[in-house]
């Protein structure tokens, strides 16, 4: 562990360990799910996990379960976005995506076993970390997150080229729940697990979730706009060439990088209310800005 970084080989560890070992007659399939999970990746989620849980004193034996549970959904959700039938992406993370590298039918399954084993790992957090009323309102809150008005809705809204969000009202929401609803989850699974909370601590914490979420897509969609493959780790102008709406294609990139910036100022704001113990989420969230001064992270200049 670093200082820069405390969390990064810890994240990498808890990962591992809830993973089902590649023996047969599984091999085939826990490979596969070992393949998606510790195949790099920013492990943005685990980390808003972790510093969502110093805000509210909870111990990193506790937060390991959310976290863990996140990530699981992640990596699924990754798997599922780059199948032929969605966004037919043969890479991932500079690797073959994971249906390249095992078969379509494999991935399919890969992703589901990694849903059903997220929910296994939150359903498992100890009585003695947490109240167990509170383990079953968690776990609530994350399958709406997962289900069909979350992650799985903004998909299915983000892969219909008949109904393509035409205004930026209808931007949001898609992107709200296919990027947002998983990461509003990483941040307020702590709070639903934590015993010593208030609903003001609530209300604030949600609207940083929310505006972060909104953000995180928003830079997602300009970096496949404007970064190099080495930094995507794949093709970059897959909105574009599959005819998808995103902040770029509806606002152009200049109002693109402006949007993000001031969701990223939200997300500050409401987080100026937390004091000193939201340093974590802060620096979090300052790492996404794409703005001048912060060029090493913008892997190309923006065009216009
Ligand atoms: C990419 O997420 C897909 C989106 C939901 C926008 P990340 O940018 O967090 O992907 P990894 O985990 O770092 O590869
Ligand atoms: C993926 O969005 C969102 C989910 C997997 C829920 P994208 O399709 O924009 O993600 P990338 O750009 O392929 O990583
Ligand atoms: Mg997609
Ligand atoms: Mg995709
Ligand atoms: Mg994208």
């Amino acid at each position: 562990m670093t200082v820069q970084d405390p969390f990064g080989q810890h994240i990498e560890t808890v990962l591992e360990r809830h993973l089902p070992p590649p023996s047969p007659p599984l091999k085939i399939i826990h490979e596969a799910m070992r393949y998606a999970v510790l195949g790099g990746g920013k492990r943005f989620r685990p980390r808003l996990v972790y510093a969502s849980a110093h805000l509210f004193g909870i111990s990193q034996d506790l937060a390991d379960f959310p976290a863990t549970a996140v990530e699981f959904v992640h990596a699924y959700s990754l798997i599922h976005d780059d199948l032929p039938s969605m966004d037919n992406d043969d890479f991932r993370r500079g690797r073959p995506s994971c249906h390249r590298a095992f078969s379509e039918a494999i991935a399919i399954l890969a992703g589901d076993a990694l849903q059903a084993r997220a929910f296994a790992v939150l359903s498992h957090i100890p009585g003695t970390l947490a109240e167990p009323a509170a383990i079953v309102d968690a776990t609530r809150f994350f399958a709406e997150a997962c289900g069909s008005t979350g992650l799985v809705g903004g998909q299915t809204l983000d892969l219909d080229p008949q109904h393509q969000p035409q205004t930026l009202g209808e931007l949001k929401d898609m992107h709200e729940r296919k990027t947002g609803a998983l990461i509003r989850a990483a941040i307020l699974l702590p709070y639903l697990l934590a015993s010593q909370r208030t609903s003001d601590e609530r209300n604030r914490l949600d609207r940083m979730a929310q505006a972060l979420g909104l953000a995180f897509q928003i830079r997602d969609d300009i970096l496949d706009a404007t970064a190099d493959p080495e930094t995507l780790g794949r093709a970059p102008g897959g909105d574009e060439s599959r005819g998808r709406a995103t902040f770029v294609t509806l606002l152009g990139l200049h109002e693109a990088h402006r949007a993000l910036e001031e969701t990223l100022a939200t997300c500050q704001s409401a987080l100026a209310g937390f004091g000193t113990r939201s340093g974590m989420l802060a620096s979090l969230v300052s790492n996404l800005s794409l703005s001048a001064g912060r060029e090493s992270r913008s892997p190309k200049r923006p065009r216009g």
